[in-house]
């Protein structure tokens, strides 16, 4: 009999799930737990900001952070951020993801919220480079690269020696 291959829309089919989860178990038996959340910050009842979160086996990824433009650096963000992280923490998460516009002003506001560079994707939405954060909530985070360096020592640039692709 032929093998049909079949496009659907969409990803809510319940039984690709049910035969997904089934196989998976079978590779790794290690329970994957998930969750989704959404995060608001209203007043008046009108939302002011939103965060769109999600959940799998111990990784948390934050998919988008927006507070409307007139509202923007009262804290708002940081807020929403911190909810997040909370979050994460709280449903087991070892480890915090995100992708923002690399070298971007967002960048610079998670990594002032102690977030981290974990490597690059280049040409990717919308064919900009993006940056792939990590926070891992239990883990001391590595040294800041150095400023300035003494006399003959050269300055080591980024937090991920060996990384690559950089
Ligand atoms: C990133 C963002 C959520 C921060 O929200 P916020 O309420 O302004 O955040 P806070 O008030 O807590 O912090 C403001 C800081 O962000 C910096 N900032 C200003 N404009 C920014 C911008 N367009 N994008 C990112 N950061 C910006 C400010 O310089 C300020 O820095 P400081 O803390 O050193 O003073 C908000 O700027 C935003 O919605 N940007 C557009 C959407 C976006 O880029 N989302 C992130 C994509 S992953």
């Amino acid at each position: 009999m032929e093998t049909e291959i079949t496009i659907y829309d969409g990803t809510s089919d319940e039984r690709v799930r049910a035969f997904l989860n089934a196989e998976w178990k079978a590779i790794d038996p290690e329970p994957w737990t998930d969750g989704k959340c959404v995060i608001t910050a209203e007043r008046d009842g009108r939302v002011v900001g939103a965060a769109t979160c999600s959940l799998g086996a111990g990784v948390a990824h934050l998919g988008e952070l927006m507070v409307t433009e007139k509202e923007r650096n009262n804290g708002l963000g940081a807020r929403l951020l911190q909810a997040f992280e909370e979050w994460g923490t709280a449903h087991g998460a070892h480890k915090l993801t995100l992708d923002t516009r690399h070298d971007g002003p967002a960048q610079r506001f998670y990594e002032r919220h102690g977030w981290r560079v974990a490597f690059v994707m280049e040409n990717h939405y919308l064919r900009k480079d993006y940056a792939g954060m990590v926070k891992e909530p239990g883990r001391p985070s590595s040294p800041a690269p150095p400023l300035s360096c003494p006399k003959g020592a050269r300055a080591r640039r980024g937090s991920e020696a060996g990384s690559g692709g950089r």
